[in-house]
């Protein structure tokens, strides 16, 4: 089921995530949920807060493998739960990045280059993917940080910061305007 997203400015968006405890038919339901969801939207990653759900879990679709243009490839969505990034790299890079529930809005920012990652599946067996170093890397990054409260824009630089500081503080009181409408804001309003 597709479910709507959770828009910059709200709370939920800002909440640290309960772990998962059992993967019960309501955890199966809320992966679904993700996959469906993260697939509607064309999305390279989601969160489960990012559809109000306050638990550690995401889903992923970027490949870490790249065409012969340097894109990544989508591959099956993967639901990821109580994941924990178990090594980071001390190199560093900068990539572009934009957040489903903060649409239209691209920047870049700077995070470890490689990690390796463990979760449970969906059946609830312990996997680890290791020495991802291309978009997945990123995307599971941002996802991580969705699970404890924090958005790609609170990693920016003090001069990114600086320079989209009005912009976003629009945005948010324009989403928390618009939460008070029942449904997808964006699709009632016709922004979308
Ligand atoms: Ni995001």
């Amino acid at each position: 089921m597709i479910k709507n997203l959770s828009y910059f400015g709200d709370p939920i968006l800002r909440t640290k995530c309960k772990p998962v405890e059992k993967i019960t038919d309501e955890i199966l339901k809320i992966a679904q949920e993700l996959v469906d969801t993260v697939t509607a939207h064309n999305g390279s990653g989601l969160a489960a807060p990012q559809i109000g759900y306050d638990l550690r879990m995401f889903v992923v679709v970027l490949s870490d493998q790249v065409d012969k243009s340097g894109n990544p490839y989508d591959e099956e969505p993967k639901v990821f739960i109580n994941p924990v990034i178990t090594r980071a790299s001390k190199e560093k890079n900068l990539k572009s990045e934009g957040c489903l529930s903060i649409p239209n809005f691209y920047e870049e920012v700077e995070r470890p280059r490689e990690i390796d990652v463990e979760a449970l599946d969906i059946n609830g067996n312990l996997f680890s993917e290791k020495k991802l170093h291309r978009w997945r890397a990123r995307c599971i990054q941002h996802e991580m940080d969705h699970l404890d409260g924090i958005l790609f824009i609170d990693r920016f630089s003090e001069p990114l910061k600086h320079r989209h500081n009005q912009a976003l503080q629009l945005l948010e009181m324009r989403f928390k305007q618009a939460r008070t409408i029942q449904g997808d804001p964006f699709k009632q309003k016709g922004l979308k």
